[in-house]
């Protein structure tokens, strides 16, 4: 069966900056695809672009929550090179904390990042890859997007909204040829963990090498079907 090539896709990464987002950057590029890179950092930003010779006019920074410079970010990648072949939204922010200590302006960041930056992201990068009736684009609800977990309040609901917004805008392409995959992936070890105050076991979390892996590996996968969802949990704390 023929796999898809890599080489010369247009992909778009969000995120890339990311524990996981830079790892899928790495390995899409060794596939010789024509990658776009965003992040918020700066110094972070140019230094994935130098690591994978991503050229700098192909990173962006990007704020997800900023609707205009999504749009913006939008228009200028296809001016350049038309739709996308495929976009990942690798951007997110982790935020565990008991009810009682989430405030209103904590829930509502969590969402604006996590949920409502998806949706500018998919609001203004799809209709292209509708139009041309073709494309892949990958989002990461991850586990707590469909299984409930004490702490989770904020991060859960951002997360299953992102769940159901995504599936809610699957129906409409049924009639494209663009795929949309669900990655559900348990604890992953990188920075997102940083500034939770919870006890895990990063240790026994997926690497986020074999999480990039992933999203590497569905990029691959032949355009006859669809993944439309891959669940990847720690072995140890399998939730669904
Ligand atoms: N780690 C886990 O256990 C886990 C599990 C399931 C799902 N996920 C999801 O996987 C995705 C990637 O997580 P990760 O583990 O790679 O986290 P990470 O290492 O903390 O990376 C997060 C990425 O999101 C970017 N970002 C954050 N806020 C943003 C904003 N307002 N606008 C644009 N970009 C923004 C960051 O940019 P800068 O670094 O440049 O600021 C960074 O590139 C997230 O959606 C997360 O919810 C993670």
């Amino acid at each position: 069966m023929a796999v898809e090539i890599l080489a010369k896709k247009k992909v778009l990464i969000i995120g890339a900056t990311g524990g996981i987002g830079s790892e899928a950057t790495r390995l899409i590029r060794k596939g010789q695809a024509n990658v776009f890179i965003t992040g918020r950092n700066e110094e972070k930003l140019k230094q994935t672009a130098r690591d994978n010779d991503i050229p700098a006019e192909q990173a962006f920074l990007l704020d997800v929550t900023d609707a205009k410079a999504v749009q913006t970010l939008a228009t200028t990648i296809y001016d350049r090179v038309g739709p996308l072949d495929i976009l990942i939204n690798a951007a997110g922010i982790g935020y565990l904390n008991p009810l009682e200590n989430t405030g209103a302006e904590d829930f509502s960041k969590v969402i604006d990042v996590n949920l409502k930056g998806a949706f500018h992201l998919m609001r203004y990068f799809l209709p292209p890859m509708k139009e041309a009736r073709k494309g892949l684009v990958i989002n990461i609800p991850g586990v707590l997007g469909k299984a409930p977990m004490a702490g989770a309040a904020a991060y859960a609901a951002s997360k299953y909204g992102l769940n159901g917004m995504v599936k809610s805008i699957r129906e409409e392409l049924k009639r494209t040829e663009v795929r949309i995959t669900n990655l559900y992936l348990g604890g992953v070890d990188s920075d997102f963990w940083d500034n939770i105050d919870m006890r895990v076991n990063r240790d026994k979390f997926i690497n986020a090498k074999e999480a990039g892996r992933a999203i590497w590996f569905l990029c691959q996968q032949p355009v006859s079907g669809v993944v439309s969802e891959m669940v990847i949990q720690p072995f140890n704390h399998q939730a669904i």
